[in-house]
């Protein structure tokens, strides 16, 4: 039988085995562990890769816009993007991002041009070596307002809570990094920083280091909110901190009067990054791009401007020459 290769274009159907909440009872936030099954897909991954997925509109959106346009959803349309022929309900639920058009949009101005649906993109938090078939996400849901109206991100809440386990088919495919990777040597020291959803790719990372039998230093700097409600994988990295296989460094940003993110523990062990930049460390930075990834940079910085003895001019250089070696990696979003 020959072998279908499934990309952009051609997206793989894949179910969703397993979705629970991460965070306990009292929390402010909802951030998921979502495990899709690639089972027969052919679709091979390495940690440090990511996953796309297309959304769907939720069935109420696409409701209330059919209602408006005066349609039931049975009528034949013609994708103006793909020409191809499809019902208008399945061209408003898989192709159109409803989120983003105008009040009043009449169907003949959605036929000729909409704002398309474009694919999610989520960080895998399993090694291959321990789950070959399947993927582990950690998805985080959120809210935000378009004047009085709340609404909610199109991709995080249809993979949460609208696709239905081991029912709904998530179409997706790879998004393979080209160099979030472990370095190719084993024993080189490792230093994670990724708050939130950023310990994603770390969980894959960790766990592949475990199979591989790595003996470098992996460090990570884990942050969230509150540890009693938000410490995602607690027994798991409790459980390798125990074995002495991690280092790992936490950052509670709310559980004190003063905040207190990843970057302080970096500052705070200045000695310890910089000897382990000298030992060859590779140096990675995931999660939110807009804030988080700039400070820790700058963390960063004035650590090998103290520990490094170096000018500014320099110590900038110096972080230069590591994204050259390919030693400082940012996967931000
Ligand atoms: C390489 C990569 C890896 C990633 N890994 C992860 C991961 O591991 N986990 C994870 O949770 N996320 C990850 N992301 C982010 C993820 O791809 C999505 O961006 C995220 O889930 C939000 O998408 P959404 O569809 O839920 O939200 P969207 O619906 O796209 O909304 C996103 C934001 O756009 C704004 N917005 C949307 N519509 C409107 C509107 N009509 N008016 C005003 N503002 C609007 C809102 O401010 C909202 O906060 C990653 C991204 C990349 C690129
Ligand atoms: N639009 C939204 O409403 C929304 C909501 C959630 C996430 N997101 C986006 O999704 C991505 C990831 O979010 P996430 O849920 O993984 O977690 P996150 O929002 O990145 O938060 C994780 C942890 O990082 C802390 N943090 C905030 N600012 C920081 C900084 N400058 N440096 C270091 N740490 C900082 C947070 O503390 P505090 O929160 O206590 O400051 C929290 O403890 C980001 O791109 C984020 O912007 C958007």
């Amino acid at each position: 039988m020959e072998e279908v290769l499934y990309n952009k274009e051609n997206p793989f159907p894949a179910k969703i085995v397993e979705r629970y909440l991460l965070n306990k009872e009292g929390s402010t936030k909802k951030t998921y562990h979502v495990t899709l099954d690639l089972a027969d897909s052919g679709m091979t991954y390495k940690a440090g890769d990511a996953i796309a997925i297309y959304p769907e509109n939720s069935p109420e959106d696409v409701a209330t816009l059919l209602a408006a346009l005066g349609k039931t959803g049975v009528e034949e349309v013609i994708d103006p993007r793909s020409g191809k022929t499809l019902s208008l309900e399945h061209f408003l639920k898989t192709k159109v991002n409803l989120l983003r058009i105008d009040e009043g949009v009449s169907l003949e101005d959605l036929l000729v041009k909409y704002p398309p649906l474009l694919p999610r993109f989520y960080s895998i938090a399993s090694s291959p070596q321990v789950s070959p078939n399947r993927v582990d996400l950690l998805v985080a849901t959120f809210t935000y307002k378009v004047g009085d109206i709340e609404r909610k991100g199109l991709g995080s809440h249809f993979l949460c809570d609208l696709a239905e386990v081991e029912k709904t088919p998530i179409y997706t495919y790879l998004h393979p990094t080209a160099h979030f990777t472990l370095p190719d040597d084993p024993n080189v020291p490792i230093i994670m920083v990724g708050p939130g959803t950023g310990v994603a790719p770390y969980r894959a990372f960790l766990q592949e280091r475990e199979a591989q039998g790595a003996t470098g230093k992996n460090w990570l700097l884990f942050g969230e909110r509150h540890r009693a409600h938000d410490y995602y994988y607690e027994s798991y990295l409790e459980e390798l901190k125990e074995k002495k296989f991690l280092h790992l460094d936490l950052a509670f940003s709310r559980d004190q009067e003063e905040k207190t993110y990843v970057q302080h523990h970096l500052l705070k062990r200045g000695v310890m990054v910089w000897k382990a930049l000298q030992e060859g460390a590779h140096f990675y930075v995931c999660g939110d791009a807009r804030r988080m990834a700039k400070d820790v940079t700058h963390a960063l910085q004035t650590i090998i401007e103290t520990h490094g003895a170096l000018s500014p001019a320099n110590a900038k250089n110096f972080i230069k020459t590591l994204r050259k070696e390919k030693r400082f990696l940012l996967d931000v979003y």
